[in-house]
């Protein structure tokens, strides 16, 4: 069983859930590659038997970059590839989880939840079977956000504070990465069963 970890990251949120699902299939005994948006060239979805692909959620989607590597990628395989059919059928030994780091200070849960459905929607059409996401809290990293949408300091802190999700300062926290850690296990074991 091949995995892909692929991600982008600003503040470094989902990058540190990138590197625990990365570092927990490379534990358990499977080859696994791990890509940054944007740094890998023209790595082929369909080398990988299971795909994690991760985003932050801005303003309740993915970034644009993202969401233009996805669109791009699924261009690619639908027009040079022919890889997109009518009904997209499902692939023999072929797995996406999406990934997720949100701040949820509006409406909660409710923000992610698009931008998974987005990313999850790029792999179903090619005939992925779609896995349970894995939608990860993640706190606004004050100083790197200083200035960022001409607000201050003060004003990220309350928003790191004040949120449906609660006082989301610091995480993902430990608790949340062995979280991940586990979710991680039980995609594996699930796959194992599948194929
Ligand atoms: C400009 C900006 C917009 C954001 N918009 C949303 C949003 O609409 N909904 C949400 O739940 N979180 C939002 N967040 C919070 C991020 O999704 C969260 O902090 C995430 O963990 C950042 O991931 P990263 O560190 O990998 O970049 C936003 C953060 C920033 C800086």
């Amino acid at each position: 069983m091949k995995t892909l970890v692929l991600y982008w990251s600003y503040t470094g949120n989902t990058e540190a859930i990138a590197k625990t699902i990365y570092n927990t299939v490379k534990e358990e005994g499977y080859p696994c590659d791990l890509f940054k948006i944007g740094s890998e060239s023209d790595v082929d979805w369909f080398d990988y038997n299971l795909i994690s692909v991760g985003s932050p959620v801005y303003e309740w989607l993915p970034p644009k970059n993202v969401m233009k590597y996805l669109q791009d990628r699924y261009h690619y395989y639908r027009d040079e590839k022919g890889s997109v059919k009518p009904c997209s059928p499902k692939l023999k030994g072929k797995f996406a989880v999406v990934f997720c780091t949100y701040g949820g200070p509006h409406t909660g849960i409710h923000e992610a939840i698009p931008a998974i459905k987005y990313i999850e929607q790029s792999f179903e059409h090619l005939g992925f079977s779609i896995l349970e996401p894995i939608a990860v809290v993640g706190g606004f990293k004050v100083e790197k956000l200083d200035g960022r949408l001409g607000w201050t300091k003060e004003l990220w802190e309350k928003m790191n504070k004040l949120g449906k999700e609660g006082d989301i300062t610091g995480r993902p926290n430990e608790n949340d990465l062995n979280d991940v850690k586990n979710k991680t296990i039980g995609i594996i074991n699930t796959i194992k069963g599948l194929m």
